[in-house]
């Protein structure tokens, strides 16, 4: 059994500061509860469309989803600086274009740096180098995912969650300040570099994010992530990932509770259908998005893409039919031709198998983060290389060929991806 480590604090909600936007008004959920078991059409349905935001912002809320209020007896998460936007806007070099890492929802993440004990700006390349998310003045959504993160990420810590350094509430200005990470997001590595991930990179990639999410879920206060996806994991120099942006994240709930009632928010293309259609969150909402993340990590491919042919924009819709155990459609037909033939075959099929069980349509036939966990462990030390099975395959029938009419072997530099290969059948690679 895997030593757990990280620490949970007893979420002590609330943040000294105000939000200067009105409060939006409570009012009856009004979405429509149906069971927890849906069809494929429905699921197609819900998945077919692109925004942030699932349901339009001022679309009914329940009482859940009230910003955290500051009130009197309000702690600020113990540890956390509390920085001046002076200090902040000369860490980053007066906020420079060019020391923006990115731009999310909220704003621009810069990359600065600040003195190794304080909270003081530092000389680029001295000190601690640091990552500052400064959130878009837009009022109460922007507030209530600003308090959320200092909340959740100031009092939980472990290896694979993203550490926050502190953050600065000054009249409108809402910032964060985060550990830097070297290698930017994995969205960053999967979609946009030349240089394609290797497999045994993805593989830790995808254990450290479903060792932060078993975390949340197993805390004595669990915590629903509900934004698992490819951006918000974060990568350090050795490709260790961790999870970032607590900005939706939820309580879990509580007693005999089964799930959360609560506003329907997160991104098209990872949020459990069912958690759109109901609005019940539960912690297998965030299983079901780490099964996309995990299709995505196999395939190369966005879980929403309306650049490609239909049929197969909605990646969920386009690999369910590979994952199962289907003779006709084997699962190696959705690696990632990038890699070519540099991945473990055995690895492939039970990352497939995996994501098939966390992509279940019945949320309680998920698997835990838990037994994620002790599925990939395994799989790091894999090294049954697809080319390696190739090449021997081939030198086999080379002898055999030349044994037979004195021609010469074959060579395998003819066929450089999986989909040219004489090989090219599941029998063949899974026998
Ligand atoms: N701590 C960090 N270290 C290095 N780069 C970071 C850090 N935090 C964020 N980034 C970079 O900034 C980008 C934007 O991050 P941000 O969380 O604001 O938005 P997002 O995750 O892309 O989208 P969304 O707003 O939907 O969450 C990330 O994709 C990443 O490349
Ligand atoms: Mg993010």
């Amino acid at each position: 059994m895997e030593k757990k480590c990280g620490c949970w604090a007893v979420l002590k909600r609330g943040v000294r500061g105000s939000c200067k936007s009105s409060a939006s008004k409570d009012s009856a959920n009004t979405i429509p509860r149906t069971s927890l078991v849906y069809d494929a059409a429905t699921e197609t349905r819900y998945l077919n469309a692109s925004n942030r935001e699932l349901c339009a912002p001022n679309e009914a809320q329940l009482s859940s989803d009230k910003p955290n209020p500051p009130t009197s007896e309000s702690k600020t998460p113990c540890q956390l600086l509390q920085f001046s936007f002076q200090e902040l806007k000369a860490a980053t070099g007066n906020f420079r274009p060019d020391s923006i890492l990115g731009e999310g929802g909220f704003g621009y993440v810069f990359k600065g740096w600040i003195e190794e004990n304080g909270t003081a700006p530092a000389k680029p390349g001295s000190g601690i180098t640091v990552a500052v998310k400064s959130l878009k003045p837009d009022g109460l959504q922007g507030h209530r995912e600003w308090v959320a993160e200092v909340d959740f990420l100031g009092q939980l810590h472990h290896p694979n969650l993203v550490k926050l350094i502190g953050y600065c509430i000054e009249d409108d200005q809402r910032l964060l300040v985060y550990e830097f990470m070297t290698r930017g997001s994995l969205e960053n590595h999967l979609f946009r570099r030349t240089i394609p991930l290797p497999w045994s990179n993805r593989i830790k990639i995808a254990l450290g994010a479903a060792k932060g999410l078993a975390f949340l879920h197993n805390g004595p206060e669990p915590v629903i992530y509900r934004d698992f996806k490819t951006s918000n994991i974060l990568l350090d120099s050795e490709y260790n990932a961790k999870l970032s942006d607590f900005g939706l994240a939820k309580a879990g709930p509580r007693g005999d509770k089964t799930h959360v009632s609560t506003r329907v928010v997160g991104t098209y293309g990872y949020a459990a259908p069912e958690y759109v259609m109901t609005g019940h969150l539960t912690s297998k909402s965030d299983v079901y998005s780490f099964g996309v993340v995990l299709l995505e990590i196999l395939t190369g491919r966005r879980s929403m893409d309306k650049k490609r042919p239909s049929g197969e924009q909605n990646l969920v819709t386009w690999a369910r039919p590979y994952l199962a155990d289907n003779k006709r459609k084997p699962p190696y037909q959705l690696v990632d031709p990038r890699l070519e033939l540099n991945y473990s075959l055995r690895g492939v099929q039970k990352v497939s198998q995996l994501a098939y069980n966390c992509l279940s349509r019945d949320s309680k036939s998920r698997p835990t983060m838990d037994e994620v966990v002790k599925v990939l462990t395994p799989l790091q030390d894999l090294n049954d290389l697809a080319i390696l099975s190739h090449h021997s395959r081939l030198s086999q029938q080379g002898r055999r060929k030349k044994k037979s009419d004195g021609t010469p072997q074959i060579t395998y530099t003819h066929c450089k991806s999986i989909r040219d290969s004489p090989l090219n059948t599941g029998k063949q690679l899974y026998r």
